[in-house]
């Protein structure tokens, strides 16, 4: 989440997310740092405000919300979200807070367009993500000219889908559930539509890229193909 740095975080040194290694002075006078404290285990500790770092790379997201019909749609880029429910019916947690614009428009129509961007688009989305539609120079215009970004009627929402070769899904989604809205910006969405590219399906040519959340990011790879294994849960292999 982009929040303000907290100072406990600049007393780590490198590598910067162990914890501040300490400095001993031996006999002779000489300076020593001490190694990390290594449990029997072997792991080191780790900094728990940073542990979303390890388990943050879900593909980013562009959110829409607003309504395309009356010009106020909008775009931003999140990393924080999760898959709550496969059925009866889906659900998708995201992490979307008041310091984006685009909170109220989602708190008023209970409706916004998930986009999976491609790796092509990686660039553009981490800019969406770092401008907001409050900022004094896209008063005039928006995200959607900015960036060159095709907004397309949605079939049961107001947000628009993203358009685009480059775009590999776009989900349709009504809020749910707002209990932990306040708390934790954490938004519970149903998908009611959604919409793939057929050149661009994840695995056979769409590659997903995922924040690693520092500013760097990983590109999908590798498809590691272990369904034989999966006896327990072979209705998920369709
Ligand atoms: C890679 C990346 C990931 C982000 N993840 C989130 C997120 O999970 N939740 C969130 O609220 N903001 C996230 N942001 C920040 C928003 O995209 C940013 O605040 C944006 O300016 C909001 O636009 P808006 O004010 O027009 O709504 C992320 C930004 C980037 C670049």
């Amino acid at each position: 989440m982009p929040k303000k740095r907290k100072t406990e975080e600049r007393e780590y040194d490198i590598p910067k997310l162990l914890p501040k290694r300490k400095t001993k002075v031996s006999k002779k006078g000489e300076q020593k740092v001490e190694k990390p404290s290594q449990n029997q285990h072997g792991f080191v500790p780790y900094l728990p405000s940073k542990v979303y770092r390890l388990i943050e790379p879900g593909p980013v997201l562009l959110v829409t919300t607003g309504s395309l019909a009356d010009g106020t749609h909008n775009v931003m880029t999140i990393g924080f979200h999760m898959v709550i429910q496969h059925e009866s019916p889906p659900l998708i947690g995201i992490s979307l807070g008041p310091w984006d614009a685009s909170f109220a428009a989602l708190k008023k129509h209970r409706e916004c367009v998930l986009t999976v961007p491609s790796v092509e688009m990686a660039s553009i989305a981490v800019d969406i993500g770092n401008c907001s539609k409050d900022d004094e120079d896209l008063k005039e215009s928006s995200k959607w000219e900015r960036f060159g970004l095709e907004a397309l009627p949605a079939g049961k929402v107001k947000a628009p889908l993203v358009g685009g070769e480059h775009v590999m899904a776009n989900i349709e989604c009504v809020v749910e559930d707002t209990k932990m809205v306040s708390k934790y910006s954490m938004w519970v969405l149903k998908p009611v539509k959604a919409w793939i590219n057929p050149n661009m399906m994840p695995g056979e040519g769409g590659k997903m890229f995922h924040h690693r959340g520092d500013g760097t990011f990983v590109v999908d790879g590798e498809v590691l193909d272990l369904k034989e294994r999966m006896v327990k849960w072979q209705e998920f292999q369709d």
